[in-house]
């Protein structure tokens, strides 16, 4: 006997608080075990007095990322390609040759798990090409025939008991243009590199036996002009189902606040895909955190064999708790459809009660609150492991953001990771949700279906963007009706929320820009923002990218060779801002929503203004590890209520003794006193979202600033340091899941005799790991480093780059500790120890030898 499994949303939940995961965990847990009456009394648990088991596994989401094989290919020689497509492909059903084929030898290929990216894992070329800079210097596009192909296989077996079932494969994101072959079948072709894909398998499979797909992964082309990856580097499923099922995408929850209560509308669907006619019937419950049934509503129906059903209900919660920033409140509906008296289908999905209005005048309120947009932009790669991120670090990165007091997030500029939606969800971090190209033909329009039909249930999901600086069209008729198409379409799959268009015409109101009703402005540099609203008072008007300072962490003399920048709030590229300026003008105007800083974090590509040996952006208010420059300080102190004293630079100038240093305090004090060794540099007020700046001619010991904020005092200090004697380890998490995915985000430094943090150290460290955990990824943010950042064969090791680098650590499925010892030469080794924990795994297919 196996029970209802309800894992379609929320199961993988992974933040630095188990408790939630636990919470989020045990109210699926338990709702595993329902069988629905014909109506459900409210406010009792589930796991009470209403719960029976289900004798059946009536719908099973199944991960399907361990164990594929991979090889390289080549996108020119069939030779090198498995002399695929030399013989006819598509002739006649399942008639394929060599490697599409399940008895094909793979015995020599890799072996891994996904989410996997190759992209990160190939040397860096210097090449003079403007595409090749932009992404990153890695061998990957047209010009790269022997890196631009991948081939995935992987073998699983379906067995006797799911015939009658309906199978699905289901891949989250594959970087690009895939083909896929099941049992030596094509199933189809899916050209983006982020929009999510599946395919019914059902008619294909093999019971019993072995049954093969086989993925041709071909990144010769491009799709956006930064690092994107390669590979399947998101997560993939198998999905069983009973013939009646709730399908794809199949449930749409919207609600609406009123006092003391909410209304919840849940749009339901439900197929037949058996021979005969069912009666069903739906039953929707609303599950709040503590797995309580807060509201319920079951309605009957009868789908006629093939057809599909639209089931509406309205349900009631009182006193609801909102979604917000702050309390980021969810709830889970949980939807069960019995087809002739049998329980068929059940899927959980989170979703959460907020409202969201945007004002001319005023900006964005959130459930009545106005809220000024403190947004970043980020593209989705991180140090260590290119854009196959595994789940923890999405909300790592949220995490790092919200400790800087941002609230928003754009998803620029692609449709985001599933898990990165929920670690918003789930931490309370808005979203402006983008489209990659802009189009209106089936492909495109279709990409875009899917990023809305994915996303519309994410209470985080609070804007849509149809695109983003379509130079070509966004003036013209071309640029307009195409938003129109889009316009047409999303108000038929999401009529809750607005749209916008990350547009970077200045003050051009035709094409595109004529039909929003909220303008979003690429560059306040590049537009007269005031001149605007005033030509167009009844538009809704937003930043939609704004800043960026280009900064290298840690470091304070320009270096055009090496391709270094200071890091003080200094230098905007030609069409940006500094974050004084841009957050300035934002915030001094209410009609302005706010805006999103061009970026939260560097990624890899756009070395702006360099180029090699520079391979990724300065433009990240953090590294590529999510260490903080400079100005995360700044905005720190603006965007969050913290206590924040902050002193750039590191107080370590040998040499330049009596020389003049731009000592910089970011801060929200209300003013601040700098002291050199004691002696007082003077006393400065602080101005709202402003800094302070002292000359300091230089004397090696001890720089403090005193600042006083609401009647506190606050001190911070930077010192001169001795050499760097011993390596310190900080680890983000010191107790894992042991499910084969979680990761620890460890910090490498190095210390002085003294015990302090050398900022100027560069020391080669290598990295040992004992026991049960791999490293899976190093990086130390030097956006010049050509360091590998993955390691397959031999031993990690990474420079620290002016005083740190960043190890990712994985468990294995196994629970208890390991050991990671770093060590450098002429420096006292240091190790960390970081515990797992047995958890339930997430179910998944079970991998086996392809022959
Ligand atoms: C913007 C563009 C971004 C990035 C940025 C660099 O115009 O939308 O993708 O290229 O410039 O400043």
């Amino acid at each position: 006997m196996r029970a209802v499994n309800i894992v379609e949303k929320g199961e993988c939940a992974m933040t630095s608080n188990n408790r939630r995961i636990w919470c989020d965990t045990a109210i699926l847990m338990s709702l595993c075990f329902i069988v629905l009456l014909p109506s459900f009394p409210q406010n009792k648990s589930v796991s009470g007095a209403f719960a029976q088991t289900v004798p059946h596994a009536v719908r099973e989401k199944l991960l399907l990322d361990p164990g594929w094989k991979f090889h390289l290919g080549d996108a020119s020689d069939p030779k090198n390609d498995f002399d695929y497509g030399v013989q006819a492909t598509f002739a006649k059903a399942g008639e394929t040759a060599g490697v599409i084929l399940p008895d094909f030898n793979d015995s020599t290929w890799r072996t891994l798990d996904l989410p996997h990216d190759w992209a990160v894992e190939l040397d860096f070329v210097n090449v003079k090409d403007e595409d090749v800079k932009s992404h990153g210097y890695k061998p990957i596009g047209r010009q790269f025939a022997k890196s631009a192909v991948g081939w995935y296989r992987r073998a699983f077996v379906v067995p006797k008991e799911d015939e009658g079932r309906r199978l699905e494969v289901k891949f989250d994101g594959v970087f690009r243009d895939c083909i896929v072959w099941l049992n030596g079948h094509y199933l189809g072709n899916n050209l983006s590199g982020y929009s999510e894909f599946s395919y019914d398998i059902t008619d294909y499979l093999r019971y019993g036996q072995k049954n093969v797909l086989a993925v041709r992964v071909d990144v010769s082309q491009y799709e956006g002009w930064f690092y994107e990856g390669a590979g399947i580097y998101r997560h993939t499923w198998l999905i069983k189902t009973d013939p009646v099922h709730i399908p794809d995408y199949g449930v749409f929850i919207h609600t609406a606040v009123e006092k003391n209560a909410a209304r919840v509308f849940a749009q339901t669907g439900v197929i037949n895909q058996s021979e005969s006619s069912s009666f069903c019937s739906l039953a929707s419950l609303v599950v709040d955190e503590h797995g309580k049934i807060v509201a319920s509503s079951s309605q009957e129906a009868a789908v006629p064999s093939h057809e599909q059903k639209t089931v509406q209900q309205e349900l009631t919660i009182s006193n609801p708790l909102l979604w917000s920033i702050e309390q980021p409140h969810l709830y889970t509906l949980v939807s069960v459809v019995k087809s002739n008296g049998r329980t068929v289908d059940s899927v959980g999905t989170a979703f959460g009660i907020r409202t969201v209005r945007f004002d001319k005048d005023k900006g964005l309120f959130l459930n009545d609150k106005r809220v000024e947009i403190k947004g970043v932009c980020n593209h989705q790669d991180h140090a260590g492991v290119g854009s196959a991120l595994p789940d923890r670090l999405q909300y790592f990165r949220i995490e790092r953001l919200k400790e800087m007091g941002s609230n928003a997030y754009r998803t620029s500029h692609n449709p985001p990771t599933n898990e990165l939606l929920e670690a918003c969800d789930k931490l309370g971090m808005l979203v402006l949700d983008e489209n990659r190209l802009m189009g209106s033909t089936p492909e495109l329009i279709g990409q875009f279906e899917r990023l809305v039909l994915r996303d519309r249930n994410h209470p985080s999901v609070i804007l849509w963007s149809l695109g983003n600086e379509e130079w070509v069209i966004q003036n013209t008729d071309v640029g307009k009706r195409i938003a129109q198409s889009l316009i047409v379409r999303l108000k038929q799959l999401d009529p809750t929320r607005l749209y916008t268009y990350a547009a970077n015409n200045g003050n051009t109101f035709e094409g595109i820009n004529s039909i929003l009703p909220i303008r979003g402005f690429n560059y306040m540099t590049i537009s007269d923002i005031d001149k605007y609203r005033k030509e167009h008072p009844e538009q809704i008007l937003l930043g939609s990218e704004e800043a960026s300072t280009l900064c290298t962490r840690g470091n304070y003399a320009q270096d055009t060779l090496r391709g270094y920048m200071v890091d003080y709030d200094l230098y905007p590229p030609s069409w940006g801002a500094t974050a004084e300026k841009w957050w300035k003008f934002y915030a001094a105007r209410e009609w302005l929503a706010g805006a999103f800083v061009w970026t939260g974090f560097d990624y890899r590509g756009e070395p702006t203004p360099y180029s090699w040996p520079c391979i990724n952006s300065h433009f990240g208010i953090m590294d590529m590890c999510g260490f903080p420059k400079n100005n995360f300080f700044y905005y720190q102190s603006w965007w969050s209520d913290k206590d924040v004293l902050h002193i750039a630079p590191h107080w370590n100038w040998r040499g330049k003794e009596g020389q003049t240093i731009d000592v910089w305090c970011q801060s929200n004090c209300e003013n601040v006193e700098l002291f050199l060794n004691g002696k007082s540099l003077g006393k400065k007020t602080m101005e709202v979202n402003s800094h302070l700046e002292w000359k300091v001619p230089y004397q090696p010991g001890i720089l403090e600033a005193r600042g006083k904020r609401n009647g506190k005092q606050i001190v911070a200090r930077v010192e001169t340091t001795g050499e760097p004697v011993k390596i310190k380890l900080t680890a983000d998490r010191t107790l894992l899941r042991a499910d084969g995915e979680d990761v620890t985000l460890v910090t490498v430094s190095a210390l002085d005799d003294k015990g302090r943090e050398v900022s100027v150290a560069d020391n080669l460290v290598r990295f040992d790991v004992i026991g049960k955990g791999k490293i899976i990824g190093v990086g130390n943010g030097d956006p010049s480093s050509h360091e590998p950042d993955k390691v397959l064969v031999g031993q990690y090791q990474r420079r620290l780059f002016n005083g740190k680098c960043q190890v990712i650590v994985q468990s294995l499925k196994e629970a208890g500790a390991f050991e990671l010892t770093a060590s450098s030469e002429g420096l006292k080794s240091e190790s960390v120890f970081v515990k797992m924990e047995a958890v339930q795994l997430r179910p998944s297919v079970a991998s086996m030898p392809v022959h």
